[in-house]
């Protein structure tokens, strides 16, 4: 039985904005499953992986979770706003960006509109009501910025994973990779005026995954989500292994992507901070660096909302919830 912390709640309308890796995947399922979202579309990313592959893993995942007449596919940005694409991270997500987990083709199509031209869109047809979740790089709602600055205060709210703010980078010493991967254009969310909050390594690298539990789900899901935590299982294999070597975790990964999914629908489960702040640019050691101001009297930057804090336990279990 579903057992999540719905519990009779308007469902959030969302659209989920993902260069699908390992950890967006399970955000992806985690959005189509559970009864507190409409997910509504999912826009792609170059970042992981290209966007090419990322919009076809993304019409795989919605096909396996049997969402296909439900969740439109629309593909987004192929380089950084102001840059050219450092190229993927198969030493993070695997050649195919999904650990080389292999899924069926869909013959769903992309939707025929670029990823910045639907958010224009959707923000200026339903004021107010939907909810982005960006789990990539940020090109596609920078460039829908600078096409009509005025959607900024059309969405409801909108989370994004990405950033540090009193941890270290994962990237860098200082910067976490989907700010690092393209910082112009995290910086022009951070001046938009957004109803913005930022998932980031302080509270994602709190929330983990284990193997264990991974494993256990796949004996207590269920029969209909079977096969989903199967493919879990085999995409996760080598994020465990990569978070073991780089982070000494023990059988254990963070989960980035899905906190953020989980924290736009139940915000109560982390506990946020608004600080100054702005993102570096130009720099090669600081590219993508979130410089808070925490002076007294902070002056430089926007004030932005971070989360700092969160209930690890209570987000992991309504994670698992969705699937049993
Ligand atoms: C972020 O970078 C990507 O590798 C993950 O999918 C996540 O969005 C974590 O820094
Ligand atoms: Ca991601």
């Amino acid at each position: 039985m579903n057992v999540s912390k719905f519990e009779g709640r308007e469902p959030v309308s969302m659209i989920i904005d993902a260069d699908t890796g390992i950890d967006d995947a399970l955000a992806i399922l985690y959005a189509v499953k559970s009864p507190a979202i409409r997910l509504e579309a999912v826009c792609t990313v170059f970042g992981n992986i290209d966007v090419d592959q990322a919009t076809d893993n993304t019409l795989r995942l919605i096909q396996l979770a049997g969402a296909r007449d439900r969740v439109q596919v629309v593909k987004g940005a192929s380089k950084p706003l102001e840059r050219e694409f450092q190229g993927s991270t198969s030493h993070v997500h695997g050649e195919n960006g999904i650990g080389g987990a292999v899924l069926p083709p869909s013959d769903q199509l992309p939707l025929g509109e670029a990823a910045a031209d639907y958010l224009v869109r959707i923000a200026n047809e339903r004021p107010g009501e939907v909810t982005l979740v960006l789990m990539g790089r940020m090109t596609n709602l920078a460039l829908a910025l600078r096409r009509d600055p005025s959607i900024a205060s059309k969405f409801r709210s909108v989370v994004v994973m990405g950033g540090n703010v009193l941890v270290p980078g994962n990237v860098t010493p200082v910067a976490e990779a989907n700010f690092w991967g393209d910082p112009e254009s995290a910086a022009v969310l951070m001046e938009a005026g957004l109803p913005l909050t930022v998932i980031g390594l302080d509270v994602t690298l709190q929330t983990l995954l284990t193997r264990d539990a991974l494993d256990e789900l796949g004996k207590t899901c269920l029969p209909e989500n079977a096969p989903l935590v199967d493919f879990l299982k085999d995409s996760f294999a080598i994020y465990f292994d990569f978070y073991q070597q780089v982070n000494k975790l023990d059988n254990a990964c963070p989960l980035h992507d899905p906190l953020a999914v989980i924290a736009a629908v139940f915000p109560e489960m982390v506990t946020c901070t608004t600080l100054h702040a702005s993102i570096a640019c130009g720099d090669r050691l600081t590219d993508g660096m979130v410089v808070t101001d925490r002076r007294v009297f902070p002056s430089v930057g926007n004030p932005v909302s971070f989360a700092l804090e969160v209930d690890a336990d209570t987000a992991l279990e309504e994670l698992y919830s969705v699937f049993k």
